[in-house]
């Protein structure tokens, strides 16, 4: 990734599908002196994410898409990024897939969050996977996104002890903990 030079920050979208922790924590950091990022452009997959609510919050601009016809939405979609002039792309809690194609058009500037310690438990119900499995330790990854699911080079990890106490609901909130921090710190890792 290129380095940040000048006071320019570089523009970002946010594509999320529902509460939207991870874009408010990512709303605030764009906000900070240091941050090397603007959000210009916030994606919702469905109308009803309660995310929007930061959108709406923070005035920044909102986009809805259904992906009920993915080539359709993804086409929509890159016009109105290259309308904004956005230049990486953020996934915090976005559940839809992305195409090839999508992800070739902004190779290496797409990152996601995912809830485990990857490359332990791609996909859905990692933390149900973590309990399952007498896991010592879960965690939270972002990496960037290529074609094959949360496989892309991994930027940051951080990790909490699991406690016998712990079953999947406390464990997703204790993790979402870290996300908070750990998404932010990602974006400063790439842009320094
Ligand atoms: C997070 O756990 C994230 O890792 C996963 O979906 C959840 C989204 O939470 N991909 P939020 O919408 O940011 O609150």
């Amino acid at each position: 990734m290129e380095k940040l030079i000048g006071p320019k920050k570089i523009k970002t979208a946010v594509f999320i599908s529902g509460e939207g922790s991870n874009l408010n924590k990512l709303i605030k950091f764009s906000k900070i002196k240091k941050t090397p990022i603007s959000i210009n452009l916030i994606i919702s997959s469905k109308a009803k994410a309660k995310g929007l609510i930061y959108a709406n919050q923070s005035k920044i601009k909102k986009k809805i898409f259904d992906f009920k016809n993915r080539n359709i939405a993804e086409k929509n979609i890159l016009k109105i990024l290259k309308k904004n002039k956005i230049k990486f792309i953020c996934l915090a809690g976005f559940m839809k897939i992305l195409s090839k194609n999508f992800i070739k058009k902004f190779n290496g500037k797409i990152i996601n969050i995912h809830p485990s310690l990857l490359p332990k438990y791609k996909g859905l119900n990692t933390h149900e996977k973590a309990i399952k499995n007498k896991d010592k330790f879960a965690g939270c990854t972002v990496h960037y996104v290529t074609s094959k699911l949360d496989s892309g080079k991994i930027i940051l990890q951080d990790k909490i002890r699991v406690t016998k106490k712990d079953n999947s609901t406390s464990l997703a909130k204790k993790v979402l903990k870290k996300e908070h921090k750990l998404y932010p710190n990602s974006i400063l890792k790439i842009f320094s």
